[in-house]
This record gives C-alpha cells, structure tokens and sequence, in this order.
C-alpha cells in the first residue's frame, strides 16, 4: 500500500473561501488543480490563477451554484483520478456535476475514526464512498457496516477499500436510513456509529429526522460505545447535536479541517460516549 501511494501526492487546499467573499475552493490534486466555485469567475481571475499555477498538467473549472461540469483551462478533464490522505488511497471524478467523491473538509473526522477503531464493530451512516469505513479498517476495526440508500456511491466505496487492500469484514447496505431503523438495530449492538447525513436534501429531514435518529442510535450501542455525529449546515451549530442526543455524554467536539469565519457555521463534529454500565 504505502510505495503504490507514494506515487501519489498528498491532496491539499489551497484556498478556502466557500461562503464567504472569494466564494470558491482551489485544491490541488497533483497533478491537476481544480476550481470549484459558486460564483462566476472573470477571465481575469482565472487567467491569474493559471498564470500562478503553470506547474499544473491540468487546471479545471466550474460554476458549482449553476451544476456545471468542469472544463479544462489548462489539459483536459480525466475520467478518474486518486488522491491520498494520510497514506490512504481514494477515488474521486471530476465528471459531471456532483461531488467528486471526497468531502476534503471531513479529514480531522476520519483521523479521529482511524484514532477510536481498534477492534470495534463499527456503523457507518450515509456513507457515500465509504471515505470513513476506509480510515476505520487502517484503523484496525473489526468490522464496518456501511449505509447508502445510492447503490453507485457504495460501488465506489468498495473500490476505495481495495484500493487499500482493506476489503476484509466490510458490508454494504443500499438502504434508506430512516426507513431501516429496526433492522440496523438488530445488526447491532455497535461499538462506534458514525452518522454525517445531508444539510439539505429531500431524503433527510434535518430538523425532523436527526433528533429521532440520535435517539434511536444511541440506543444500540454497546456499553462504552461512541457515536460521532456530524453537522454541515450553516443554521445549526453542535448545540443542536447535543440537546439531541441528553442519554449519552459529551467527550469532544471538532471542526472541519478548514477555517471559517464563524466556526459553529461550518462543518461540526459532536462524539458521544456511552456509560460502561
Ligand atoms: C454528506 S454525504 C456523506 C459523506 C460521507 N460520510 C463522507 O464522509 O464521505 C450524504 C450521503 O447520504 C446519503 N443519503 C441521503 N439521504 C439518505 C437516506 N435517507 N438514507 C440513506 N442514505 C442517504 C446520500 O446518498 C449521500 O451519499
């Protein structure tokens, strides 16, 4: 795992400023740089970013507030490409207008998963392409279920956990969530759930589902068990996470890997801790 890594270069951002003025990202995924922007860029500003950038094989844009596809400024858009975090091997794509199939802000998530997984059983909940599952097995979990009403996100995540030979014990679930409650709790019980549902998005109902999801997850878990619940949206802050979750106690909370102008308005992280009795 570690020379076919080696190959590739560390992802990194090199400029954050989603939500805030200079509406956009810039990062790098050697060898190519991608714009991922939520405001028109001028020519001027692209131009500049070029210009600063003429090591790059390739240099890609898009509007994402107009669910543009990239286009090439510099090269042309690959099919697919890998990135490494921490030594760890995953797919992503520049194609279409989705995600590309890794939340980069998520990184002090996974290392806290990879820190907490020795030996447990653990539940990963809106798993998309598995990124966490993937920290949790280099992290030594004995197992790790994985959740995704979307067939193709877990497709994905299958790929990325042989991409680091770290396929042993893991399963796929398309299911969708809310209406599955009963049988994950008799999967169960779970030594750590991880649960980082959308902000927005008709299939989950923040305000509504969330709380009745904490509830019910806290609830099948082992003694000394955890839960990491995560929290991207801009109008609720770890507060909301904690009022929601009164059985179990507060051991830490955490923030993305990116700074915001106001923290509570970025990405959150709230683990939980079951009593041992
Ligand atoms: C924010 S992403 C999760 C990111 C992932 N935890 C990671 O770190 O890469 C949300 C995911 O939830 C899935 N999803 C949304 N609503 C769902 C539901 N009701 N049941 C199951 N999966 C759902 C989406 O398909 C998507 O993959």
């Amino acid at each position: 795992m570690g020379s076919a890594n080696a190959l590739v270069k560390e992802a990194k951002r090199l400029f954050h400023g989603r939500g805030q003025k200079q509406n956009f990202n810039i990062d790098s995924f050697p060898p190519y740089l991608v714009i991922d922007s939520f405001v028109d860029l001028d020519e001027l500003e692209k131009k500049k970013i070029v210009d600063e950038n003429s090591d790059c094989e390739g240099i890609f844009y898009r509007n994402r507030k107009k669910r543009e596809a990239f286009t090439a400024l510099v090269g042309e858009v690959p099919t697919k490409h890998f990135l490494v975090e921490n030594n760890l091997k995953f797919e992503i794509s520049f194609q279409g207008n989705q995600n590309i199939g890794f939340f980069m802000d998520m990184r002090p998530g996974r290392e806290l998963i990879q820190k907490l997984s020795k030996g447990k059983m653990v539940l990963n909940l809106f798993a998309y392409t598995c990124s966490f599952s993937v920290a949790a097995k280099a992290g030594g979990a004995k197992k790790v279920t994985n959740v995704d009403m979307k067939k193709s996100f877990l497709k994905t995540g299958e790929k990325n956990h042989q991409l680091n030979e770290l396929s042993g014990n893991v399963q796929y679930l398309s299911y969708e969530i809310m209406k599955s409650l009963s049988g994950l709790k008799k999967k169960g019980p779970w030594d750590l759930i991880i649960i980082d549902p959308p902000s927005q998005q008709k299939s989950f109902n923040l305000e509504k589902d969330y709380p009745k999801l904490l509830g019910r997850a806290a609830s099948w878990l082992s003694p000394g068990g955890q839960i990491l619940a995560c929290l991207n949206s801009p109008f609720h802050g770890s507060e909301f996470l904690i009022e929601n979750c009164p059985d179990l106690e507060v051991k830490e909370i955490l923030y993305g890997a990116f700074e915001e102008e106001e923290l509570e308005s970025g990405l959150k992280m709230v683990l939980f801790e079951r009593l041992k009795n």
